[in-house]
C-alpha cells in the first residue's frame, strides 16, 4: 500500500496494534517484534501519543527487537538498546522484564547459545504474533544481509559494506561502524503471524521494488516475505516510485498519454533496447508494451521527434535564464536578466557537491546568489579535526606571550574530547568548534565556486543543534529562521533537497522547513514568480525522464567543482563519487542520442510555484 506520507499509515498501523494490546491479558499477552532505523519512528511517536492521551497501556505487551550492534555499550548513543529506550520504552508503560533487546555486549563465544535462548523466549510467548520491519539498502530485514537463508535463526551476522555506510553519519565515520550484529534470522521473522515492513523515501525505492516484484532470492532477504502468508508493505509514493506500476505504468493497464508520460515511457524504452531515441522505430514500441502510444501520436517518428526536443530543451548552460532569447522551451526565464537566486544546502557540503558547476555559472552569467547553509554540520566533522584545531591553539596561545584565555579554550576542548571518548556524545562547545571548522571549509568551497565573501550564510537550524542523525525533531524556530531569510531575500529562483527523502532525515527536515516557511511568506509579491528547483543527493539521483533542467559541464568545469569539493576535508567528502554522477548522467543523455558532454548537473521543477 502506498501513501503520500509516513504520517497517516503509520497512525493506522497503530490503530491496529492497539487494538490488540487493548485486547491482551497477563495469560495471553501481545508480543510484538520491533524493529529500529527511522522507518518505525512516527510508528512509535503515534504509540506514545495513544498511551498519553488515550490512556493505551503496554503493560501486557512483550517485545522482541530484531537486532543489535555486537560490541556496542547499552548506553552507547547509537545501539539499538538505547534507540529503543529513546524512541519508544521511555515514554511508554512496559514492564522492564517484557522487553527483550539482543545483548550486544556478550562474548562473541557466548552469542550462539545467547541467539538459541532468544528463541526460545519468543516460542515460550507462543511467538510473535506483529513482527516491524524496516528495509536497508542491502535488501536486509533486521540485520539479515545477502546470503541469509529462509530458515536462518537468531545469530550473528557480519554487516554488509552498504549498511555500514549507510550507518557512517550516525557513527560519526565508516570506521566507527560495527562490524558484526546480532540479527533474528529470516526463519525467525517468517514464524511470526503478521509482519508488517514499512518504507519511506527516496532511497528505498529500487531495493523495495527488487524485493517485491524480483524473485525470492537469499541475496535480498525481504524477498523472502513474498512467501509470508500475512505480510504487509506499507510504503509512501517515493518509495514505491519504482514498482512496475509507477515506473512503467503502460505496462499494467491504460495511461494518459500526457507529455510527461511519453517522455518516462521513450527513455525507458531507448534504454531498454539500447537504442538512441530517434532511432526507436514501430517495433519497438510495439514488441514492449507501448502499442498504444503510437494509435494515439502517430508513428514512431513523431512520438520519436516530441521527446527528442523535449529531452532537448532540459539542456542549459544558462542555469538561471538566457538573456535576450527566446524562453518559451528553456527551462528558465530570460528575466529578469539579473535574478535573486538562493540556493539551500541542508549541510553545508550539500549543495557544492550536487551543483557547484551550475553554482559558478550562476555567479557568473551575473545572479544575484544567496548560497543558504540551513544546519552547521557539525555532526559530521570527525573528533581528530576538533582535537588538531584545540592542539594548534593551545601550543600557539602556550608561546613565550602566553593568551590564557585561548590556552583555557583549547584545554577545555580537549578535556571534553577526552571525557567522551570515541563514541560519546559531543558536548555542545564541541560541536560549536566543529561547525566553526566546517563554515571555514564551506566558504573556500563557495568562494571556488565564484561567490564572493557575504554570498554565503549559515542558519544553523535549532533542530540540528539539538539532535543526532534519525532523531531530529523540527521545531517552530526552523521555520521562523527559513522564513525570515526568505522574506530578505525574495527569490526569483530557489534550488534545495530533500522533497523526497526519508521523512525523518536532516535532508527531508530541511525542505519540510522551507515549504512551511514558504507557506507563511509565500503570499509575499515575490513569491508569485519564483520558480522552485530541487537536486538529489547520490543516494536517488534523479532518473533521466525527471531531469527538467540539465546543465552540462565541461572538463574544466567539473575540475573546478571537484577542487571545490575538496575544501570540505574535515569531512572527507568524496568527490570522486560525485564527479562520476554528474558524468553518468551526461553518458546516459549521450545515450539517448543527446550532445555528448562531460558532465551534467540535473534538476526538477518543482510542479508549481510554491512548494507543497
Ligand atoms: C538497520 C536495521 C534494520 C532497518 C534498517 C533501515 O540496518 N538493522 O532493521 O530496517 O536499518 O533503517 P531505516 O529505517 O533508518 O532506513
Amino acid at each position: 500500500m502506498a501513501y503520500a506520507d509516513s504520517l497517516e499509515p503509520s497512525r493506522q498501523l497503530a490503530e491496529e496494534a492497539a487494538l490488540l494490546i487493548r485486547a491482551a491479558t497477563p495469560e495471553k499477552p501481545f508480543v510484538i517484534g520491533l524493529a529500529t532505523g527511522s522507518s518505525p519512528v512516527p510508528f512509535y511517536r503515534e504509540l506514545i501519543r495513544l498511551h498519553r492521551e488515550e490512556g493505551l497501556s503496554f503493560r501486557h505487551v512483550v517485545s522482541f527487537n530484531l537486532d543489535e550492534y555486537h560490541g556496542l555499550r547499552r548506553d552507547h548513543p547509537e545501539s539499538y538498546h538505547r534507540f529503543m529506550h529513546d524512541q519508544l520504552f521511555d515514554h511508554v508503560d512496559m514492564v522492564p522484564g517484557n522487553i527483550h533487546i539482543p545483548d550486544g555486549t556478550i562474548r562473541t563465544e557466548d552469542v550462539y547459545e545467547f541467539c538459541q535462548e532468544y528463541e526460545r523466549k519468543i516460542d515460550a510467548f507462543g511467538g510473535i504474533d506483529l513482527q516491524i520491519l524496516g528495509i536497508g539498502r542491502t535488501g536486509h530485514i533486521g540485520f539479515n544481509e545477502p546470503g541469509s537463508a529462509l530458515d536462518s535463526p537468531t545469530r550473528m551476522i557480519a554487516l554488509d559494506r552498504l549498511t555500514r555506510r549507510d550507518a557512517a553519519a550516525d557513527f560519526l565515520g565508516e570506521s566507527n561502524v560495527p562490524r558484526f550484529a546480532i540479527t533474528m534470522g529470516v526463519g525467525t521473522i517468517m514464524k511470526a503471524r503478521r509482519v508488517v515492513l514499512l518504507a519511506w523515501g527516496e532511497n528505498k525505492a529500487e531495493i523495495l521494488a527488487a524485493a517485491v516484484e524480483g524473485q525470492v532470492t537469499d541475496t535480498i532477504s525481504a524477498s523472502f516475505l513474498q512467501l509470508h502468508g500475512d505480510a504487509t508493505f506499507i510504503v509512501d509514493e517515493t518509495a514505491a516510485s519504482c514498482l512496475t506500476r509507477n515506473r512503467c505504468p503502460w505496462l499494467v493497464g491504460p495511461v494518459h498519454w500526457s507529455s510527461g508520460m511519453m517522455r518516462k515511457a521513450v527513455v525507458w524504452l531507448a534504454r531498454k533496447i539500447g537504442k538512441p531515441v530517434l532511432k526507436l522505430v514501430d517495433e519497438d514500441y510495439n514488441e514492449n508494451g507501448m502499442a498504444d502510444v503510437l494509435a494515439e501520436h502517430g508513428g514512431a517518428y513523431d512520438v520519436n521527434i516530441g521527446v527528442f526536443n523535449q529531452l532537448q530543451h532540459t539542456i542549459t548552460g544558462w542555469p538561471g535564464g538566457k538573456p535576450g532569447a527566446d524562453d518559451s522551451h528553456r527551462p528558465e526565464r530570460a528575466l529578469p536578466l539579473r535574478k535573486r537566486v538562493v540556493v539551500f544546502s541542508p549541510e553545508p557540503q550539500d549543495a557544492v557537491v550536487a551543483m557547484g558547476g551550475t553554482l559558478e555559472r550562476l555567479v557568473e552569467q551575473g545572479h544575484e546568489v544567496t548560497l543558504i547553509c540551513q544546519t552547521s554540520g557539525n555532526l559530521r566533522v570527525a573528533d581528530m579535526e576538533a582535537r588538531k584545531f584545540a592542539t594548534i591553539l593551545e601550543d600557539i596561545a602556550s608561546g613565550s606571550q602566553p593568551w590564557p584565555e585561548q590556552q583555557s579554550y583549547a584545554r577545555t576542548i580537549q578535556g571534553l574530547l577526552d571525557e567522551k571518548g570515541e563514541f560519546g556524545v559531543d558536548p555542545s562547545p564541541v560541536r560549536h568548534l566543529k561547525g566553526l571548522i566546517l563554515r571555514g571549509e564551506a566558504r573556500d568551497a563557495a568562494e571556488a565556486c565564484g561567490l564572493a565573501e557575504g554570498a554565503i550564510r549559515f542558519l544553523d537550524l535549532p533542530f540540528y543543534e539539538s539532535g543526532r542523525y534519525r532523531r531530529f525533531h523540527l521545531r517552530a524556530e526552523d521555520i521562523e529562521a527559513t522564513a525570515t531569510v526568505l522574506a530578505e531575500l525574495r527569490p526569483h529562483q530557489i534550488f534545495a533537497t530533500g522533497d523526497v527523502a526519508e521523512p525523518t532525515s536532516l535532508q527531508a527536515l530541511c525542505f519540510r522547513a522551507l515549504r512551511e516557511a514558504w507557506a507563511r511568506e509565500g503570499n509575499g509579491e515575490w513569491a508569485g514568480h519564483c520558480r522552485v528547483w530541487v537536486y538529489r543527493g547520490k543516494e536517488r539521483p534523479l532518473a533521466d525522464h525527471e531531469i527538467d533542467m540539465a546543465v552540462p559541464l565541461s572538463p574544466i568545469q567539473l575540475e573546478r567543482k571537484l577542487n571545490a569539493i575538496r575544501k570540505f576535508q574535515s569531512i572527507r567528502q568524496d568527490e570522486w563519487e560525485a564527479a562520476t554522477l554528474n558524468q553518468k548522467n551526461a553518458a546516459n543523455y549521450d545515450s539517448l542520442g543527446m550532445a555528448e558532454y562531460e558532465a551534467i548537473e540535473s534538476f526538477q521543477r518543482w510542479p508549481s510555484a510554491a512548494p507543497k
